[in-house]
């Protein structure tokens, strides 16, 4: 480890966050009775520009109506290159009680945008003797986001949580696509006559999931567009995991479950992990730094990939 400890992300699961438009008051119910661990009223591109302002009043009413019980609460504001965002800033700080847990700024292409909307937010608290602190998550789906992943995730101590964005991330990339996650059919390998089709995605979720871990912000995934495709949206889920992203967004109720399978850490996985625990735990006792399980090397680095998954079970089962 570097003399700089690297900090740990907020302890909260993370493992789904389900969306509505804060244009259709009749999801709000039900999404408060979901199985996400996080809820975001979106005022930004599922709403039409004739329904912003309806909108913005209906997820203010909502936040302060309608039991959330223990999800984390979370809005999306629009771009800072919209006539949108600050009014959505002004109104939410305003006017929403103490149940808003988070703001979610899209689009983020430099820790500037997020220092925009922090003085912003600060003011507000402060000139309305808010107490409880609001948090941002953000969205890396452009060029200039990833191109700047690094100064984003440092950008601001309210950052708790970094998603990539797959659709507008396409787009600002001139991929070749209107898929939103998942395989892609133009993108693979040939071996002799066969394809063997590879992930897209991978480099700006590794890019995402090192800035977010050097910074102590959790790395999620965003979201798989086919709601109907359900063990596509599994392989994708589950590369994100094995990437060390913890949760992925549901743009539909049935990709709930799928994600909560998939971010939460198996009987079987935690009960090996608690196994190489103390299968190390023998051998420091024996003067060994380096032992043997089910036939491989398991060392001191085993011990922080077992705690991992064991940490993250116990935060999920403990919540
Ligand atoms: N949250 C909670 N419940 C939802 C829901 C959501 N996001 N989307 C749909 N439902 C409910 C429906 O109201 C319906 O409930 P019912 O059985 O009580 O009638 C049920 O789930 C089945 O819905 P279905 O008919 O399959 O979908 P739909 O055609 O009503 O809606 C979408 C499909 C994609 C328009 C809708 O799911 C949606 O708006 N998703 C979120 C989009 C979004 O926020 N995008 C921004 C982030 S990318
Ligand atoms: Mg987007």
């Amino acid at each position: 480890m570097s003399f700089r400890l690297q900090p740990t992300a907020p302890a909260r699961p993370n493992r789904c966050q389900l969306f509505g438009p804060g244009s259709n008051t009749k999801l709000f119910t039900k999404m408060a009775a979901s199985a996400a661990d996080v809820i975001n009223l979106d005022l930004e591109d599922s709403v039409a520009p004739s329904d912003k302002d309806t909108a913005r009043s209906n997820v203010i009413q909502a936040i302060n109506d309608v039991d959330w019980n223990s999800k984390y609460l979370s809005v999306r504001i629009n771009g800072l290159d919209t006539p949108y965002w600050y009014r959505d800033v002004v109104d939410l700080l305003e006017q929403a009680g103490d149940r808003l847990d988070q703001i979610m700024i899209p689009k983020v292409g430099c820790a500037a945008d997020v220092y925009a909307v922090d003085a912003l937010v600060t003011a507000i608290e402060t000139a309305k003797r808010r107490t409880k602190r609001i948090s941002f998550e953000v969205i890396i789906e452009s060029a200039a986001g990833i191109a700047h992943v690094e100064e984003i995730a440092a950008s601001s101590p309210r950052l708790q949580a970094m998603s990539l964005g797959a659709a507008d991330f396409a787009a600002s990339m001139g991929m070749q696509t209107t898929g939103i996650g998942g395989t892609q059919e133009n993108y693979y390998m040939l071996h002799g006559d066969t394809r063997h089709y590879a992930d897209p995605w991978h480099w700006a979720q590794t890019a995402i999931v090192a800035a977010c871990r050097a910074r102590g912000v959790l790395p999620v995934d965003g979201p798989f567009g086919d709601f109907s495709d359900d063990e596509g949206f599994r392989a994708q889920a589950r590369r994100s995991a094995t990437l060390g992203m913890v949760g992925k967004w549901a743009i539909h109720p049935k990709q709930i479950s799928l994600a909560n399978e998939v971010f939460t850490p198996s009987d079987t996985a935690v009960a090996e992990a608690r196994e190489i625990l103390a299968a190390m735990a023998a051998a420091k006792a024996r003067g060994e730094g380096a032992t043997v399980y089910k036939g491989r090397l398991v060392d001191i680095a085993s011990i922080k990939q077992a705690e991992v998954i064991v940490r993250q079970s116990e935060m999920i089962s403990g919540q």
